[in-house]
């Protein structure tokens, strides 16, 4: 497909292997429109049914992760239009039914709606040329695609309000301080980095890797004893696992665990 707006490959060779995603409008920095995201949400969709599949790695190109949503396109809308057309939001909940490890590997800028995506992933590595921002307010918006709520639980709500109301963009260093950034690796080793992780990752239970991941995303909902209960019973549920007893032994053993993802 010429025209893609995605980009697909795999990558290892474990019985379960890297889906990696790569967005692919780099003349327009990656903005982000209905189609690329209809194209995106069918392939994390695509993936996450696919059992020979353990992680999701999006990246972008080397100067841009995505610069925000398509800003011509959106240029001319009126409120009736965006309101029910729901422009480029409209599925960008898929990414939370996806219950396998995404991983975003950000270069160059991650502006508004990128900077929104990344913040859905589930891990976050980022090259020291990454930069973050939610300059939406300088075309005369706010951001519209969670930045207002996940940026103030990444990094606090003074370095959000700084972000947001003056535009300005932080780079990978500060972001990463500030608790954004899982790791920053340098630009040519971006991709290496974040397929090792997925690579990590795969070599590991699904059971316990998709459980964990629930758990972890449980911390951002509901109050604090809740999210420790569903742990507790999470945690107790994995001991009906093939997996739970293959890693045990095995680390008893003092051999390699062979998980069967079961
Ligand atoms: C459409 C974009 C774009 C965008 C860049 N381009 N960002 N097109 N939408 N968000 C296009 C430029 O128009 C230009 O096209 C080409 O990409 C290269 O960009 P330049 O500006 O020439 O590059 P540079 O000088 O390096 O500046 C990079 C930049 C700047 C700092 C990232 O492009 C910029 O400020 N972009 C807008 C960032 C932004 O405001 N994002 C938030 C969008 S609103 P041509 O044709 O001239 O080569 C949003 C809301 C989401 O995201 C809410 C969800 C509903």
């Amino acid at each position: 497909m010429t025209d893609a707006l995605i980009l697909t490959e795999m990558h290892g060779d474990g019985p379960r292997r890297t889906a990696l995603i790569k967005l692919n409008r780099p003349k327009q920095l990656n903005a982000l429109n209905d189609a690329l995201m209809d194209q995106l949400g069918e392939a994390l969709l695509a993936f996450d049914r696919d059992e020979s599949v353990g992680c999701i790695v999006i990246t972008g190109s080397d100067k841009a992760f995505a610069a925000g949503a398509d800003i011509s396109a959106m240029a001319r809308f009126d409120y009736m239009h965006v309101h029910q057309s729901d422009f480029i939001t409209r599925n960008w909940e898929t990414m939370l039914q996806v219950r396998k490890p995404v991983i975003a590997a950000v270069a160059g800028f991650a502006l508004g709606g990128g900077c929104e995506l990344a913040m859905m992933c589930d891990v976050l590595i980022a090259a020291e040329t990454a930069k973050f921002g939610q300059p939406e307010i300088k075309i005369g918006i706010i951001p519209g695609a969670g930045g207002t709520q996940r940026l103030p639980r990444a990094v606090g709500k003074s370095k959000a309000m700084d972000l947001v109301l003056t535009a300005r963009m932080m780079d990978a260093a500060e972001a990463e301080r500030a608790g954004l950034v899982s790791r920053v690796v340098p630009a040519e080793r971006l991709l290496d980095e974040a397929l090792a992780a997925a690579e990590a990752i795969n070599a590991l239970s699904g059971p316990s890797v998709a459980l964990a991941k629930e758990c972890v995303n449980r911390a951002f909902e509901g109050t604090l004893s809740d999210g420790v209960m569903f742990e507790r019973r999470v945690f107790h549920s994995l001991f009906a696992t093939a997996d739970q007893k293959e890693g045990m032994d095995a680390f008893l053993a003092k051999r390699p665990p062979q998980f069967g993802h079961s």
